[in-house]
């Protein structure tokens, strides 16, 4: 990837994805599946680029959303409507309704009272709302607590009773289809057990419906492999989708899984260019023109992106990278060791390509970057950058009027 020769033609703060790298990320995990029917579901929320989108619905990708928008992304970039999945705790009225209309796989439930609503609505529009629930086994999944998911004390899913409840009174109803069963126990998972762990909970669970004449065709076990950031020891696909086909003896499912990190993280960098440098005291600060609206991962989770200058020059020191915004978290690095810059020095942050952008932000009245696609070393322009117009697109200045 020539880094430079890209910021030097669509300027920075820049995203850069390498397309090829999502293909080989997508080809391994569905072949680590071949044993049995499975659908990969591109998490959205990880990058939600058109074009990226496009280019997992071109593999064969299903899509999992988690709003009516990412829904509608899908189905926009040419995603197969039966392999769509909507899930998340809080849906409204209006994104169901166009839910059902849109005649996706499944809608993922989270809670008693959503499964009446979306029951209520399917009525109203005289459709069978095919569902999945989702379950909290209540596994840790050993991972940053911010991403942790399937813990009873997260928000997410239903507990193991609750859920059998909730099937049986689906399965009586003229407007519901309970089709799927669901699990998500984090993201950034480095560790086999606590999924297999899980896996095997939910897989007794379709055992116990499968004897009250209850059929689950579709066992989605959420997203989560972990990617390198720095030095993490890794889930092998293949280890992982043993791990899961090993709890489903007996069991006629089709697998699916949501990843959204493994897929496009480590394809993804995000391009900076050096200010200026300065002291304040014994402290070094490299300022560059990215800031924590563009990559707030470093703020909000302390994580860890490998940054890198692109320079020639050896006189390393310790610094802080930051960016210009108003904020002491608008930082991407804290005491790293750092070359010598001078102003215009190119800095690569690694790792971008999952919850980079989509996690962006107009804050201090910053454009969002561009964004460019890498494949078979074309490089194309697939998102422009923002302008101060856009900016100030949907804003009504009532007292000119
Ligand atoms: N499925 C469900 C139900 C999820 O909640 C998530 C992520 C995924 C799939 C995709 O997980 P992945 O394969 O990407 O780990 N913003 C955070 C990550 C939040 C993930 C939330 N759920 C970050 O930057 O680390």
């Amino acid at each position: 990837m020539n880094f430079k020769e890209l910021a030097a033609k669509y300027d920075t703060p820049l995203y850069v994805y390498d397309f090829n790298h999502f293909t080989e990320q997508f080809n391994k995990l569905k072949k680590s599946f071949k044993a049995r029917k499975s659908i990969i579901a591109y998490a959205v929320k990880a990058n939600s680029n058109l074009s990226v989108i496009n280019h997992f619905a071109k593999l064969g990708s299903g899509a999992d959303c988690v709003s009516i928008g990412e829904v509608k992304r899908a189905l926009l970039a040419g995603v197969d409507k039966y392999k769509i999945i909507f899930s998340g705790v809080g849906k409204r009225d209006d994104e169901i309704k166009e839910a059902l209309k849109s005649d996706i796989l499944m809608l993922n439930i989270e809670s008693e009272a959503e499964l009446k609503r979306i029951e209520e609505i399917a009525k109203q529009l005289g459709k069978v709302a095919r569902i999945s629930i989702r379950v909290n086994p209540n596994i840790d999944p050993k991972t940053h607590p911010y991403i942790s998911t399937g813990l009873h004390e997260n928000k997410f899913g239903v507990d193991i009773e609750t859920a059998k409840k909730l099937y049986l009174y689906a399965k009586k109803s003229e407007f519901l289809n309970p089709i799927g069963i669901h699990f998500h126990i984090g993201s950034q998972l480095t560790e086999l057990e606590p999924i297999k762990e899980a896996s095997q909970i939910v897989a007794d669970l379709v055992r116990s419906l499968k004897a009250v004449n209850i059929d689950i065709k579709f066992f989605d076990v959420g997203g989560g492999l972990g990617i390198r950031y720095k030095d993490e020891k890794l889930i092998e696909p293949y280890d992982y989708a043993q791990a899961i086909l090993s709890t489903l003896s007996g069991l006629d499912v089709t697998i699916i899984c949501e990843p959204g990190r493994f897929l496009v993280g480590n394809g993804g960098w995000f391009l900076t260019k050096v200010l200026y440098e300065k002291e304040n005291g014994d402290k070094r600060f490299v300022i560059v023109d990215g800031a924590m609206n563009d990559l707030i991962r470093p703020s909000l989770y302390n994580a860890y992106h490998k940054v890198e200058v692109l320079t020639d020059n050896k006189e390393m020191s310790k610094a802080n990278l930051v960016g210009p915004v108003c904020e002491s978290g608008d930082f991407f690095a804290k005491n790293v060791d750092l070359p010598k810059t001078n102003p215009g020095d190119l800095v690569v942050i690694h790792s971008a390509g999952a919850y980079g952008f989509t996690m962006s932000s107009n804050y201090n009245t910053r454009p969002r970057a561009a964004e460019i696609a890498v494949m078979d070393e074309k490089d194309r322009l697939i998102r422009r950058r923002e302008t101060f117009e856009d900016l100030i697109a949907c804003e009504i200045d009532y007292l000119k009027e």
